[in-house]
């Protein structure tokens, strides 16, 4: 039997969009993640294993080497800085826009001001390239009720449909990047593992692009 390619996926959107791509693929999994309490899934391909981890974990999983092939936003890829990991195809799927949001009223603060997310790197970054000086406040999930409560003045989340931000009274003031999911691969699977791999890069891109 070859070798065994495990692909790392998270629960939900992810996993959901990626379906149809993988069974391009003639990937199948054997279990809903959803239902199932498994962290490693069979697949149709007895060498074939998915494993099921956080969204902000997958590009760990694949740098290291625990899974060869992953799917992550590029919001996780740009905080995570892509390091040990090749970037070959951008699935176009779970697309948003990384940005910064606030109260659409909210006169410019005269001290630093506090930027609540759990993108802090890439946070950082953006304001240091405009010479804003800021405090960066990480946050895990919920970032829109920061400014609401007073913990921070502006948040840097994904929007959408812009439903979240509107429904706790903020706006979408700067567009940091446009976000959606890539293919990951780690570097030294690409070489050992390159024909089977290649052949599921080709498969999905043409799945991508029909
Ligand atoms: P974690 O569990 O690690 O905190 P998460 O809860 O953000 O991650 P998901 O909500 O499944 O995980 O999001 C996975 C990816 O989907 C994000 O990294 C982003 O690229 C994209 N995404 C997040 N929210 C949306 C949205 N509302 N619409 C479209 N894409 C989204
Ligand atoms: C994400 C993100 C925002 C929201 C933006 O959260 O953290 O809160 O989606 O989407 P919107 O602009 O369409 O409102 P989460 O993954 O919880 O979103 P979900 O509501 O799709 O589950």
């Amino acid at each position: 039997m070859a070798a065994l390619l495990t692909i790392a996926l998270s629960k939900g959107r992810i996993f959901q969009e990626t379906l149809p791509l993988l069974a391009a693929a003639g990937i199948v999994p054997a279990d809903d993640p959803e239902t199932s309490r498994k962290l490693i899934l069979d697949t149709n391909q007895p060498d074939v294993k998915l494993v099921i981890i956080r969204a902000t974990d997958v590009p760990t999983y694949v740098q290291y080497g625990a899974a060869d092939v992953g799917v992550a936003g590029k919001d996780v890829l740009l905080e995570h800085g892509g390091e040990g990991l090749y970037e070959p195809l951008d699935l176009q799927i779970a697309k948003c826009r990384l940005m910064v949001a606030g109260r659409p009223d909210q006169p410019p603060r005269q001290s630093r001001s506090r930027i609540a997310t759990k993108y802090v790197n890439v946070t950082r970054q953006w304001f240091a390239d405009q010479g804003r000086q800021v405090e960066v406040i990480k946050l895990y999930g919920s970032m829109e009720l920061a400014p609401l409560v007073g913990l921070a003045d502006y948040i840097v989340d994904v929007v959408d449909t812009g439903n979240t931000l509107k429904a706790n009274g903020l706006a979408p003031l700067e567009h940091i990047a446009d976000i959606s999911s890539r293919l990951i691969i780690n570097k030294a699977a690409m070489k050992m593992k390159h024909t089977r791999i290649k052949a599921i890069m080709e498969r999905m891109a043409a799945a991508v692009g029909a």
